[in-house]
């Protein structure tokens, strides 16, 4: 793992930009991992703007979401489907066709959960999977002891996760109690990893998923065993960890990060 400090979440949040960009530049066909929350809401602005400005070509990509909301449909302004289209595919040249989502309304979740695995298996897996982080260390909805070898399924959502996401819903009564997730173990098989985490209310668990133990009880901590995955944060989420002086130095000198000292 390795772990990159920013000095704001503007910088933090210009690097995973401009990594995806890269990654979709070097190959076309690209499978993208989409995660959403509020930490990605810049990323995918400054991808719309990347794509206006610099002409960055989706039209060939297609990109797999982490995770959907049981019971609520497509329309609804508090799905996922419907934040990713309202964020990104709708400001990009992407096929709608080639975005992929759960669908929290099919009447076979089970199925549904196969089928979306199968649908990752048959596109050859994801070349680069963007994560955040909940409070209580999720990534996509794998909340605490969820399987570190797990595949995609129904989870439910933890209180804290139910509190986190009250205000996008107008009140925690009317947040879903489950929701679709990707696996930890499905996350663990993608070929490279990004994860970005801003601001200072995750700094106490972002050191855990980090530099803690790998437990199920903080999922992120699994991505201690991603072969390839990289952490983006900004100086405040990056105030508790202890190697910090060490992460600065990383991407100062090592030549991987050259190209992206000066733009970010
Ligand atoms: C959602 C997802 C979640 C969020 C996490 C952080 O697709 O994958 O794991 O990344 O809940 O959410 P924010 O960014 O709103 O703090």
């Amino acid at each position: 793992m390795e772990v990159i400090i920013q000095k704001d979440t503007q910088a933090a949040a210009r690097l995973v930009a401009l990594m995806i960009e890269k990654q979709v530049r070097f190959n076309p066909y690209s499978i993208l991992g989409l995660a959403t929350g509020r930490t990605m809401e810049i990323v995918y602005a400054m991808l719309a703007d990347g794509h206006k400005a610099k002409g960055t070509d989706f039209s060939l990509v297609r990109t797999f979401n982490l995770d959907e909301y049981v019971g609520l449909p497509a329309e609804n302004e508090n799905s996922y489907r419907s934040y990713m289209n309202r964020r990104l595919f709708g400001k990009i040249n992407i096929d709608i066709r080639n975005t992929f989502i759960p669908n929290g309304m099919a009447e076979d979740l089970h199925e549904e959960c196969s089928r979306y695995e199968r649908q990752i298996k048959h596109v050859g897996g994801i070349d680069m999977q963007l994560l955040g982080i909940g409070q209580d260390g999720h990534i996509g909805f794998n909340e605490p002891l969820s399987a570190l070898r797990s595949i995609t399924r129904v989870k439910a959502l933890t209180p804290e996760t139910i509190q986190q996401n009250g205000p996008l819903f107008g009140g925690f009564d009317l947040v879903p109690r489950r929701a679709i997730t990707m696996g930890v173990g499905t996350i663990l098989e993608t070929t490279r990893c990004l994860m970005l985490v801003t601001g200072g209310s995750k700094a106490n668990i972002l050191r855990k998923a980090i530099e803690g133990p790998i437990s199920s009880m903080v999922t992120a901590s699994a991505l201690q065993l991603h072969p390839h995955c990289t952490v983006i944060c900004d100086e405040a989420a990056a105030a508790d960890l202890e190697g910090g002086d060490y992460y600065r130095w990383i991407f100062m000198n090592e030549p991987e990060w050259e190209d992206y000292r000066n733009l970010c």
